[in-house]
């Protein structure tokens, strides 16, 4: 279970999240929707670790991230895939999904290497596995991305905006990874834009808008005229997005 509570965030003197209660439970797949700036990526890297908390706490498996044994631990428990495509670029695909693998886990390299043959099928990359990032498009970078994070197992998979720099083909084909992986069990945080999918295969939905959580419904209800919708901020940034 990931478990946020309370948790507050400032940068100087803007407060970016103020109070954020949430949970997600093994097997859950939670959407974070919100506007540009609402604090989702900020939440994302909190959970990480990458920033420090101002107040709350925040657990991964009743492992403490604000405590460096446990952000260690909490760690191992979660990979997360970020927009822009950080992978290593002198490195093959192969060795960018075996890298962790072989380096944190110890993993034998052959068998680090059949699994990151079979992560790599299993997006439809098996015959790219030895072809640098450079000479990948945009879409399989973004599923080399993913194959790397699931190499190491993680219980949690944590996704920001991992389609925002996509053309409509290539988000499509990394969105049929996502939804396949929601649909075998995988739990995941799913930051995104993509509405209608977030729809289709999230369990709960959550609204974040200037660092408050306004909403976290059933998906069904978050769209239902007296669920979510019913709450006018949220009524006016779906019909934004859906001009869009
Ligand atoms: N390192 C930082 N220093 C100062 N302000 C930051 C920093 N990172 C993010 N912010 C601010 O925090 C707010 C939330 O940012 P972010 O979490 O990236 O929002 P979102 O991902 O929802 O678009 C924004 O106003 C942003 O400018
Ligand atoms: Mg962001």
């Amino acid at each position: 279970m990931i478990n946020i509570e309370g948790v507050s965030k400032r940068f100087g003197s803007n407060i970016i999240l103020d109070g954020i209660d949430l949970r997600i439970a093994p097997g859950e797949v939670v959407s974070i929707l919100g506007p540009s700036g609402s604090g989702k990526s900020t939440l994302i890297r909190c959970i990480n670790g990458l920033e420090k908390l101002d107040g709350g706490t925040i657990s991964v498996d009743g492992h403490r991230v604000d405590d460096p044994k446990g952000l260690q631990l909490a760690r191992r428990c979660s990979g997360t895939v970020f927009q822009l495509f950080n992978l290593y670029p002198h490195m093959t695909a192969l060795q960018n999904v075996t890298l962790a693998p072989i380096e944190v886990l110890k993993m034998p390299r052959a068998r680090a290497e059949q699994a990151a043959r079979e992560l790599l099928a299993s997006v439809g990359l098996g015959e790219r596995a030895g072809l640098y990032p450079s000479q990948l498009s945009g879409g399989q970078r973004q599923r080399i991305g993913i194959c790397r994070a699931l190499a190491m197992q993680p219980r949690y998979l944590l996704l920001d905006e991992v389609t925002s720099a996509l053309d409509p083909e290539m988000t499509a084909e990394v969105l049929a990874i996502l939804g396949k992986l929601a649909r075998s069990g995988t739990t995941m945080l799913f930051v995104t834009h993509e509405i209608e999918f977030a729809r289709e295969i999230s369990d709960r939905i959550v609204f974040l808008d200037g660092g408050r959580l306004l909403a976290d419904l059933p998906a069904a209800q978050f769209f239902a005229p007296d669920g979510g919708l019913a709450q006018p901020r949220i009524a006016q940034f779906l019909s934004k997005m859906n001009k869009s």
